[in-house]
């Protein structure tokens, strides 16, 4: 079977991905600096699986480094590229640090990937790029709207580079994945999302709230011109999101891509609130949550959801899990993680 590199492999989207491809046959070889990540993650896609990947901890901002990988793997078929910093508010306060990071490193993976006699290459792009869309739902052809942070203009410009790339090099094809709003735990709560420090974002925040770590949670504005008020995201299980890299994979490796560079949404096309994710929290846990309304943010969009129909009519996947399913996991997560610390 193909081996791919999955860069980011230990981290919360990357090792769903990698239990998935493993699943379906592929050899993988994980890049992680451990940067955001730990390297427990490891042993538990191996307990998934029943096969430990292949493992570098390498830092991609290492061009040298990266160079000597693809040397000693020249037999590489296909990346999926999830290695990133993604802190929005870190990222206004240190653009270099998410310049350097998310595109250095791509520049120097997308150089590797062109020596190759053929490539498959798979970039985690995000709903971010459309900011508040004029149109609900938000299909691929919306406009891609000026960034509202250095971590959203990382994607814009990620995503111009490798269009531009794919032009020229006639060995490489790729798609750009366009994820909406992450969520949940694989059901065996071997993997699932560890945020360092404060979680930016909604469902560990709820998690850890319900679990004593945090105080309460914090409802940014209830006076959105929305059903209930708050905000509105698209939430799509985190084992959803990682089967569909398989499929995009496959799409290129198979060469069934119609375009040399391709853009899917990856979203289940349903909008919920802030609070219907609390509520859902609360149904599947039993567990009343506390929680505040205070002002609006900063910078926050009132509602993105994804229209699915080129990813589920061209991709030919779908999302099979819920919002519940996704809470559930997320719950059983947290209460392991803060058993085994
Ligand atoms: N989680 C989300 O809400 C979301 C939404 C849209 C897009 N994305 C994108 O999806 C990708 C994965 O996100 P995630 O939530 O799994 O993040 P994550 O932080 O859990 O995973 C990223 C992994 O990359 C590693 N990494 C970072 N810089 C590296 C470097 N220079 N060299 C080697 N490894 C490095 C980190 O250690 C981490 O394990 C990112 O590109 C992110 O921007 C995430």
């Amino acid at each position: 079977m193909d081996k791919i590199l999955v860069t980011g492999g230990l981290g919360f989207i990357g090792s769903h991905t990698v239990v998935e491809l493993q699943n379906e046959g592929y050899e993988v070889v994980i890049i992680d600096d451990l940067s955001n990540s730990s390297i427990k993650v490891l042993d538990g896609i191996t307990a998934i699986t029943g096969k430990k990947p292949i493992f570098e901890k390498l830092d991609l901002k290492d061009k040298a480094g990266v160079e000597a990988f693809f040397k000693m793997h020249n037999d590489i078929k296909g990346v999926i590229h999830f290695a990133a910093s993604k802190a929005v508010g870190e990222s206004v306060q240190e653009p270099l640090l998410y310049y350097e990071n998310n595109i250095g490193t791509l520049v120097y993976i997308l150089k590797e990937l062109k020596k190759l006699p053929s490539a498959a290459f798979i970039f985690s792009s995000s709903c971010t790029v459309y900011g508040q869309a004029d149109e609900l739902p938000i299909t691929e052809n919306a406009p891609v709207k000026q960034a509202e942070s250095p971590y959203g203009n990382t994607k814009q410009i990620g995503e111009e580079i490798i269009r531009d790339t794919c032009k020229v090099v006639p060995s490489l094809n790729a798609i750009a994945l366009r994820y909406f709003n992450p969520v949940g735990a694989h059901e065996s709560v071997e993997i699932g999302e560890l945020p360092i420090g404060v979680p930016q974002n909604l469902v560990p925040f709820i998690t850890q709230t319900a679990i004593g770590l945090r105080q309460e949670l914090s409802v940014f504005g209830d006076d959105y011109p929305t059903p209930d008020g708050t905000c509105i995201r698209d939430y799509i299980h985190v084992v959803d999101l990682a089967k569909a890299h398989v499929v995009a994979l496959g799409r290129l490796l198979s060469g069934k891509n119609k375009e040399r560079y391709e853009t899917f949404n990856l979203g289940t096309g349903k909008g919920s609130s802030v609070l219907e994710v609390v509520q859902a929290f609360e149904r599947v846990s039993g567990k009343k949550l506390n929680y505040k309304i205070v002002g609006r943010r900063e910078g926050d969009i009132i509602s993105a959801y994804a229209d699915t129909t080129k990813a589920n009519e061209e991709l030919g996947w779908k999302t099979e899990l819920t919002l519940d399913d996704a809470m559930l996991s997320a719950w059983k997560w947290e209460q392991k993680v803060r058993s085994e610390s």
